[in-house]
């Protein structure tokens, strides 16, 4: 895996597929350019390291040069028209390759051929050693092509996150979060939940999200989502879960070198799991499990009143009010869990026993998902 400025990038396509696919694309042309002599030019800055592998295993003779067409910016490539760069020789009646690392929306491709109109060329050929099918947007017609790839973000071999990854001789791709595991975390008040998100977090290498801190954090920091959420708790009304989830989505982006989170306080509602859904979907990911430590009743109200007399929570103190917050639990839960029972994701936990024998319980349920 290699890190450029804030994304992680996994092994897509090896040096050894690239050699295949750049010997591939030189025997096409020449093959079909026969003893006539080619100008190759390549597209830069990306098309550097293809240009030189290329013009290698060219077999005949040919002459290469470069142009430039500034298209591209961050991770989206630009509509903008470029300017060209660098065209200085005469290619009146000449065959021209453009030799492109990558073709995407095909916008580029579009400058190209507009700014060849006027060069009087013989044949204008396009062979490019990646292409995105799905996000090619044009029909101008591509040559020859080295390797079709999925639309996904890629370095290496020439190209770049905002100017990093050019010089890695093979081809990465953007990690997104498919490979996360993600974890609802549910107890009652007093199953040792907070206990166990922690060995959970260090064990997997997942990020914690309760809800609760996440409110109290955008508030405090005064992010804009966090003022829109304070002006509805300021009014008494409940913040609308589209706001909260938003919170959310803003910090599984800023933890995407995560293996996963754990979310703790949400969802509460049908509407919210679904929401939470498709949040992970956005993502690319997924949740993988709602797991609920179960602990019986007289347990639970039995190790509240013990925590109340150091806690110095009152909520911990009264057992009325601990078996209200118990029963409001079950009742509120109770759909969650026929939710998540409906796509096989729900895993009960027996939370009675040692701290060490739970996590081992729950360490079970996570190694299977
Ligand atoms: P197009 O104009 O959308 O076909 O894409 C042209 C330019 O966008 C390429 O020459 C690259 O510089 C850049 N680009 C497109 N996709 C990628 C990618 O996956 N990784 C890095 N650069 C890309
Ligand atoms: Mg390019």
């Amino acid at each position: 895996m290699v890190k450029l400025h804030d994304k992680y990038f996994k092994p897509f396509i090896s040096a050894d597929e690239i050699d295949k696919a750049v010997t591939k694309i030189a025997n096409e042309v020449a093959n079909d350019l026969g003893d006539e002599i080619p100008v190759f030019i390549g597209v830069l800055n990306g098309s550097f390291m293809v240009v030189s592998d290329f013009v290698k295993k060219y077999p005949k003779p040919c002459e290469v040069t470069f142009i430039k067409l500034a298209s591209y910016e961050g991770v989206k490539s630009s509509e903008d028209i470029q300017r060209l760069i660098g065209l200085t020789q005469d290619l009146t009646g000449r065959t021209v390759v453009i030799l492109e690392d990558i073709i995407d929306s095909g916008n580029t491709l579009s400058d190209i051929h507009r700014i060849f109109k006027n060069e009087g060329v013989k044949a204008l050929k396009i062979a490019t050693l990646f292409y995105k099918p799905q996000a090619y947007k044009k029909d101008f017609k591509l040559h020859y092509v080295g390797m079709e790839i999925p639309n996904k973000f890629i370095v290496g071999y020439g190209l770049d996150y905002n100017g990093l990854g050019r010089d890695l001789p093979e081809v990465y791709q953007l990690k997104t979060t498919q490979h996360m595991t993600n974890i609802v975390l549910f107890g009652p008040p007093g199953a040792g939940k907070g206990t166990q998100a922690n060995f959970l977090k260090e064990k997997y290498n997942l990020r914690h999200i309760s809800t609760g801190d996440v409110f109290r954090f955008n508030i405090k920091n005064e992010t804009a989502l966090g003022t829109l959420a304070k002006s509805f708790i300021d009014k008494g009304e409940l913040v609308p879960d589209q706001v909260t989830i938003d919170m959310l989505s803003a910090e599984v982006e800023k933890n995407a070198d995560a293996n996963g989170f754990i979310f703790d306080g949400f969802p509460r509602t049908n509407a919210q799991a679904e929401a939470l859904d498709t949040l992970m979907k956005s993502k690319d990911s997924q949740i993988n499990a709602m797991i609920a430590l179960e602990v019986d009743d007289e347990v639970l109200v039995e190790r509240l009143l013990e925590r109340g007399k150091t806690s110095g929570r009152p909520d911990d103190a009264d057992e009325g009010i601990i078996r209200n917050r118990i029963k409001e639990y079950y009742s509120k839960t109770a759909i969650l869990k026929d939710y998540f029972s409906a796509q096989e994701k729900y895993f009960g936990v027996d939370g009675i026993g040692s701290i060490e024998d739970i996590t081992e319980r729950l360490n079970s349920v996570i190694d299977k998902l």
